[in-house]
């Protein structure tokens, strides 16, 4: 079990706010519900990986805004189809002005208020799944020329945009090939990527997903995405389980 986390001070939340941090480098949305409870999950759909990080909140519920499934705040429970999987949620304890944070260790849930002596304990068994990780190949040539040293960094950026996923064919973009190098530059990013057809009009979504995924890693602050069409996009880039996926054999 990890330990907890500092994430956050309780001034930088106020009832109805809501704070984008990291939990042991998962991006995690840390909420002050409107009654002044905390909340904390996972940012991140279970159903298709969208982040839930502007998704909106109603009482105790928030709903993702890409095909409206609604998780319990505290329990992580899916409320409604297409969700099936619960998204993680974590244990809060409030100590000396501060918010902190670990994953959740049981399935009941209370509430926290921000104060000196509160600790809020709330749990879900399940980790978010998202899109599965898929074969790197779609992106090897990029990764071989990443630096040891800095892999980690890259890994990282690679996990974040797998959570983008291409709405015409709902893969992945790394899984889908569409990634083509990844390199970064203190904690500026830089994507070259491409699209299945020129004239895709998912284009600007995919693009603009991109950038906010990255952003939301702790070591970037910044991602440039770069459009490119050479060399095109073919089926031969996408992973096998992406190709089992649309029954591409
Ligand atoms: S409902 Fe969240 S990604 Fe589909």
């Amino acid at each position: 079990m990890s330990d907890y986390e500092r994430v956050a001070s309780i001034d930088e939340l106020q009832p109805g706010g809501r704070l984008s941090v990291f939990v042991d480098d998962e991006p995690v949305l840390l909420i002050q519900k409107a009654d002044g409870c905390y909340a904390a999950i996972a940012d991140v759909c279970t159903h298709d990986g969208q982040p839930l990080t502007n998704g909106p909140i109603s009482g105790n519920e928030i709903t993702c805004e890409r095909h409206g499934a609604r998780f319990d705040l505290t329990t992580g429970q899916p409320l409604c189809m297409p969700a099936t999987e619960p998204v993680q949620i974590y244990d809060i304890k409030v100590e000396d002005g501060s918010i902190f944070l670990r994953l959740a260790t049981g399935e009941t849930a209370s509430c926290a208020h921000p104060g000196p002596l509160n600790t809020v304990m709330a749990g879900a068994p399940t980790l978010p799944t998202g899109i599965p990780p898929g074969d790197d190949a779609a992106v090897s040539a990029t990764a071989d020329e990443v630096e040891d040293t800095d892999r980690s960094i890259d890994e990282k950026m690679l996990d974040a945009l797998r959570n983008v996923i291409d709405p015409e064919l709902m893969i992945n973009i790394v899984d889908l090939g569409l990634v083509y190098s990844i390199n970064h530059d203190g904690h500026k990013a830089y994507v070259d990527m491409t699209l299945t057809s020129p004239a895709c009009p998912a284009g600007p979504q995919i693009i603009q997903q991109s950038k906010m995924a990255l952003e939301r890693l702790r070591d970037v602050d910044e991602a440039e995405i770069k459009l490119v069409m050479t060399p095109p996009w073919s089926p031969e880039r996408m992973t096998d389980e992406a190709r089992d996926h649309l029954g591409i054999f």
